[in-house]
């Protein structure tokens, strides 16, 4: 994993002058509509301490190949850091908490922003489409949907572990989806998906239990985001009404109200953008 830090940028980070907020999936869709929030608006989330600045710390596959990235990080060369990770790859995230330990000895929160619904082909892979049948389902594409839309989640929340600050509070988000929800499947269709993300929402839950032990002060939220207008709805979402399919600035800015809203007694809770409680 590389990391890109401008010269201005200090390193590391002091928890006295700045609070710290990793987003995880940051190049594109709802993640970098977070990062951009993120840095033009710091007040939409409590500073823990008055004066304090907000670092991002922003990580996606090819940060050198994302424009809005690099503008961003020209506008704000004392804000933000750009982290190379891919979630699929091996060593990926003992990689990310390595370079964590140079960059900062707490985080103040953490989005995990990344999933998969659908991949063109490429050299070496298949395309992945969602299934619409039983007859559709190949255990190759369960597990490309699993590795992203479960595993990287718990993974992730394993490498931010030493992070997290036993005395202040913290927040851990993660972006699952409604149709991961089981009680709440109307369609059926999307086996992978909707079976990933309701695995994420277990594997979250279960950490929060563990993680209310040794810090009570600490907070895991699953989210679900909303009809949004990504790559990721785009090829589902012609029949969705203008006010149904949701801007990505907005749906960041409802999420981080939610995150902003929700304290430990919400921890293990899963949200929608509107902050109710969405069935499991
Ligand atoms: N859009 C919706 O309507 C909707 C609805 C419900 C839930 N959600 C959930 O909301 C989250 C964000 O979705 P979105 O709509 O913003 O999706 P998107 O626009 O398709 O963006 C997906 C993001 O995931 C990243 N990604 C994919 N595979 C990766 C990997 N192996 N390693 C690192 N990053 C990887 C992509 O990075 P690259 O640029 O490198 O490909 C991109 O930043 C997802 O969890 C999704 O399931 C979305």
């Amino acid at each position: 994993m590389m990391i890109h830090i401008l010269p201005e940028f200090d390193s590391p980070i002091s928890p006295e002058n700045a609070d710290v907020i990793l987003v995880v999936g940051a190049s594109r869709g709802i993640g970098l509509a977070f990062v951009e929030a993120l840095l033009k608006q710091p007040d939409l989330l409590k500073p823990s301490a008055i004066g304090k600045s907000l670092v991002i710390l922003a990580a996606c596959r090819q940060p050198h190949g994302v424009e809005a990235l690099l503008t961003l990080q020209r506008d704000y060369p004392n804000r933000l850091a750009l982290l190379t990770l891919d979630v699929t790859e091996a060593n990926a995230f003992v990689a990310l908490s390595q370079q964590l330990k140079v960059l900062t000895p707490v985080l103040h929160a953490v989005i995990y922003t990344v999933g998969l619904l659908h991949e063109p082909a490429t050299e070496n892979q298949k395309a992945l489409k969602p299934e619409k049948a039983l007859s559709q389902l190949r255990l190759d594409d369960v597990m490309r949907s699993f590795v992203v839309n479960a595993w990287a989640p718990i993974l992730l929340a394993q490498a931010i572990s030493p992070f997290i600050p036993r005395q202040q509070a913290f927040n851990f988000s993660s972006l699952s989806a409604r149709v991961g929800s089981i009680g709440d499947n109307q369609l059926g269709g999307w086996y992978s998906y909707r079976a990933a993300k309701a695995a994420q929402n277990q594997f979250l839950k279960t950490w929060s239990i563990e993680l209310a032990r040794t810090h009570p002060l600490a907070t895991v939220l699953i989210l679900h985001p909303g009809t949004t207008n990504t790559e990721l709805s785009r090829p589902f979402s012609a029949h969705v009404s203008a006010e149904k399919l949701f801007s990505t600035e907005r749906v960041a800015h409802d999420l981080l109200r939610v995150i902003e809203a929700r304290g430990p007694e919400s921890s293990g809770k899963f949200f929608d953008w509107a902050n109710e409680l969405v069935p499991w």
